[in-house]
Order: C-alpha cells, then sequence, then structure tokens
C-alpha cells in the first residue's frame, strides 16, 4: 500500500490531487481499462481533452468503475475551433456529452492560440458557465505570463490551473515564478519528457539509487518538490502504481537543484505556445 496522494488547494477553494493520470492516446477498449485500472490503483486526477478523442472512453472508464464520480477530479480542455463565445459553449456541451457527465471539474483552455486572438472572450464564457454550475474549476493550458496578465487585467479572473510542458529539461522558473506570484497551481505535462533520456541520466538515476526509488519516481518527485502538481501516462498497471507513489520520500534543495541544472531549455516538439496552433 503506497502513502496517500496530497492535494493543493486552487484559488477557488477546490482541491486537486497532486498525481493524475494523463490518458493522450487511451482509445478504444484498451484505453478504457487502462483508466479504469489508474482508478482502481488510486488515481483521482484524470487529464484528457477534446482534442484526443477519448473522452467517451474516460466516461466510460468512470461509469465502470466503483470510485464514486465525485471523488474524481475530470480535466478536459476546449480545442481550437471552440474559441469564442458561442463556439466555447458548444465545445463544453460536447465535452460534456462525450464524457456523459453533467459538469466537468476542471476545464482548461488547451492553448491561448494569440494569432486568432479571442483567449478573452473565451475565458469570459468559461467564467460565465463556471457561475452556471457546469464548471467546478476553471484554468489554462500553455499560457505564457503575457496571456495571463491579459485575461487578468481584462476580466479580474486568474486561472486556477495553468498546464505547461515542464520536466528537467524544460524547467520552467520564470512561468513558476509567476503562477507562485498570482496564486496559480502549475501542473506539468509530459512530466517525464516522454522518454528514456531521463530515466537514464546518471544526476537521475544516482539520486534514485540513493533513496531506494525508480529514477521515474525521482523527476516525478522533483516536480512535487517545486509545488507542480503532475500527469503522467501509463497504460501499465504497475507503471500506474509507481507513479503514484511518491509520498514516502523527498529530496533535498540540493536534489532538486541537480535535476532543475539538467535544464536544456528544448521543448519536446513544435509546442511554443506563442506560434503553436491547433484547431
Ligand atoms: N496541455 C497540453 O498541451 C498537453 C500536451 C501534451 C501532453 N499533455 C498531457 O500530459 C500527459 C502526459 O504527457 P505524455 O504522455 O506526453 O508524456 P509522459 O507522461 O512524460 O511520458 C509518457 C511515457 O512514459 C512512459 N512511462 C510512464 N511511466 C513510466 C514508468 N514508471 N517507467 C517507465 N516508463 C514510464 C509511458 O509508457 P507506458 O505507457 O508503457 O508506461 C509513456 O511512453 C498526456 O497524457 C496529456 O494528458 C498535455
Amino acid at each position: 500500500m503506497s502513502t496517500p496522494v496530497p492535494s493543493l488547494e486552487l484559488n477557488d477553494g477546490h482541491r486537486i490531487p497532486a498525481v493524475g493520470l494523463g490518458t493522450a492516446g487511451m482509445r478504444r477498449d484498451a484505453g478504457v481499462q487502462a483508466i479504469v485500472s489508474a482508478l482502481r490503483g488510486g488515481y483521482r486526477l484524470l487529464d484528457t481533452a477534446l482534442r484526443y478523442r477519448n473522452e467517451r472512453e474516460v466516461g466510460e472508464a468512470l461509469a465502470a468503475s466503483v470510485v464514486p464520480r465525485d471523488e474524481v477530479v475530470v480535466t478536459t480542455k476546449l480545442r481550437g475551433r471552440h474559441h469564442g463565445a458561442d463556439a466555447a459553449r458548444r465545445g463544453l456541451e460536447l465535452s460534456l456529452a462525450n464524457l456523459g457527465l453533467d459538469r466537468i471539474d476542471l476545464y482548461l483552455i488547451h492553448w491561448p492560440l494569440p494569432r486568432i486572438d479571442r483567449y478573452v472572450e473565451t475565458w469570459r464564457s468559461m467564467i460565465a458557465m463556471r457561475d452556471e454550475g457546469l464548471i467546478r474549476s476553471i484554468g489554462v493550458s500553455n499560457f505564457t505570463p503575457t496571456h495571463l496578465d491579459r485575461l487578468e487585467r481584462e476580466t479580474g479572473v486568474v486561472p486556477a490551473v495553468n498546464q505547461v510542458e515542464l520536466h528537467p529539461h524544460l524547467p520552467q522558473r520564470g512561468q513558476r515564478e509567476y503562477h507562485a506570484a498570482h496564486g496559480i497551481v502549475t501542473e506539468s505535462w509530459s512530466p517525464l519528457g516522454r522518454g528514456r533520456v531521463l530515466r537514464d541520466h546518471p544526476v537521475i538515476t544516482d539520486i534514485a539509487a540513493r533513496h531506494g526509488v525508480t529514477p521515474t519516481q525521482t523527476v516525478l518527485r522533483w516536480h512535487h518538490e517545486l509545488g507542480s502538481v503532475v500527469i503522467p501516462k501509463s497504460r501499465n498497471p504497475q507503471r500506474q502504481r509507481e507513479n503514484l507513489d511518491l509520498f514516502a520520500f523527498s529530496l533535498d534543495d540540493d536534489e532538486v537543484a541537480a535535476i532543475s541544472a539538467l535544464e536544456t531549455g528544448r521543448r519536446l516538439w513544435w509546442s511554443n505556445p506563442d506560434r503553436h496552433h491547433e484547431f
């Protein structure tokens, strides 16, 4: 039995678990089974997006699981084609129908898309839908401090969460400092950097050996020490449990600094928020 997963308080008073399951690519029956297995193993935060085309699978897994609906924080995201006041409402309705739910617990604008410049009106629509009870907490993803400043200046409402690319190669120091100063919880996407490079790095394997944990647990615990929520993806029940079991050890300041020093500044793909476009 692993140590319980702590939760973090959001600026709207709600809480989210420090570890969730990334579900991108989990589709069809195998996808449902992977999500059911995560819920059985103790996950209480699920991360999907309309764009992943697996909201139905997430809904099916929730319905099939014995875990009470209210214990799970379901996150989904508004895609590019739903930027704009009316379109945002259509996007939410589509996600609710796909998931088979009457409320989204955490709804994020997936990308800011500054070229089409509709994220402020989209945000106003999200605020209204939250006030109607269709969404519990509202947040964003891939927003830089410039985009976040504008939301606050023009609407007075600060996102509860900003989900950004964050891993030891991209520790996002400035972005995290901005979040801390404005009461925004940071959520790390691709927290493992998606591959073997980090798992095999001697800085990480040495720290892992010192604590008797795996390299993956070391990287995930580093995120926790930085104050960030993690959503690692694994389809494998054993690795899912491993990724949740982060709370019986901790890293000291020197270990955190050594991992942060692996920064290369390189993003995993063409994911610069000022330029990335998605529909
Ligand atoms: N907001 C955004 O724009 C955005 C963008 C990208 C991703 N995301 C979210 O972030 C989530 C996670 O990101 P990601 O899927 O890109 O990458 P990731 O979580 O960094 O890495 C996933 C990879 O690591 C492997 N893995 C997981 N746990 C492991 C362990 N304990 N030991 C060894 N290997 C392990 C998985 O393989 P196995 O399945 O074989 O275990 C998978 O290949 C996504 O699912 C999605 O929900 C959001």
